[in-house]
């Protein structure tokens, strides 16, 4: 469906037609443009549902049973943080009557902090600022009005906070768990500076259970399961794929963090988020289109058959 600016060449051929041709073609850009608004609605509507099942079905309880594995009986008690929660923070409603209270924090205001604060976000009150804001607003207001539904059937303390991406704004010791999921992956290099604030407002003691996805992944995180199934891997057989994402290896992000934490783990997942050598319905994503001439030359790139069906990794420890 193409964006309303693809439509100039309509305008242009008004020049040349005849006086009604105006009229008519003005209509067709109209009608175009709602077909492309409703399309864009709809394409919104099916993320969100999509999305919303993803984190209900599948990233909560799995989350919930690795925090409860973790800390047992003092998980109903615990002070959790949720570092990069999203604008429409789902897992601090979802996990909240489950533990003492959580907080979520991130870079992007919450959507309840209004449409004018979006906006300044996206760029300011420019045309792409505003459509991208408010595009954005719209999204994350009908993913919160499904949480909060969820959430008045189960109360707890929660609240969410915006900061500017450098000191969490957080005393130290105030958390006994932090949770992440889909967030390390976007963080700038060196990782060792959020890893200390992590670290800072954790309790000793204190868990970490941060999901992040892999870029040697089927579809790197970002590139798309479309361009995906025409050529697979693509992005690391062109050195493609979204410049704002990091690329460490599990390896990197322990590192990251070692100075910090003990015990640290990168527990392999796959799409459906069950564990590698823990959960026997493992599997490997992206088998099916992983010929051996194709593993051959990922493997002469220096990936490994693992990191390449490895979906992304929950990285677990400690505070020291
Ligand atoms: C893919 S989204 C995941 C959002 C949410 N955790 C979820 O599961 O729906 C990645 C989030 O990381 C946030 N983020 C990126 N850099 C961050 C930083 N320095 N501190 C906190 N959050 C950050 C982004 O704003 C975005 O909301």
């Amino acid at each position: 469906m193409f964006p309303p600016g693809k439509l100039e060449n309509s305008v242009v051929r008004t020049r040349s037609g005849r006086a009604g041709d105006s009229v008519i073609v003005s209509m067709d850009i109209g009608v175009r443009h709602l077909r492309w608004l409703a399309h864009r609605v709809s394409t919104i509507e099916r993320r969100n549902r999509s999305k919303a099942s993803h984190l209900v079905t599948r990233v909560y309880p799995a989350l919930r049973a690795r925090l409860h594995d973790a800390l047992g009986a003092r998980l109903a008690h615990a002070r959790v943080l949720d570092f990069g929660c999203g604008d429409d923070h789902a897992l601090v409603t979802l996990l909240r009557p489950d533990v003492g209270s959580i907080t979520g924090v991130d870079i992007v205001p919450p959507r309840t902090l209004g449409l004018r604060r979006r906006i300044s976000f996206e760029g300011g009150f420019t045309p792409k600022g505003i459509g991208k804001g408010l595009l954005g607003w719209v999204e994350a207001s009908r993913r919160i009005s499904y949480m909060n539904e969820l959430a008045r059937r189960a109360p707890g303390a929660s609240s969410v906070i915006h900061y500017d991406g450098s000191r969490l704004p957080f005393d130290d010791a105030s958390f006994d768990i932090v949770i992440s999921n889909a967030v390390l992956q976007e963080l700038p290099p060196p990782l060792e500076g959020f890893a200390r604030e992590i670290r800072r407002v954790l309790k000793p003691g204190g868990v970490i259970d941060l999901e992040w996805h892999s870029f040697t992944s089927l579809d790197g995180h970002y590139v798309g399961i479309e361009a995906t199934s025409a050529r697979p891997w693509f992005h690391l057989l062109d050195n493609a794929g979204d410049d704002k994402l990091n690329r460490h290896t599990p390896a990197e992000m322990a590192e990251a963090f070692a100075p910090y934490f003990e015990g640290l783990d990168n527990l392999p997942h796959d799409r459906k988020l069950r564990i590698r050598g823990r959960d026997p319905a493992y599997e490997p994503e992206g088998v099916e289109l992983l010929s051996p001439d194709l593993l051959e030359q990922l493997e002469q790139l220096g990936f490994t058959y693992d990191a390449l069906t490895t979906r992304g990794y929950f990285l677990v420890g400690r505070a020291r």
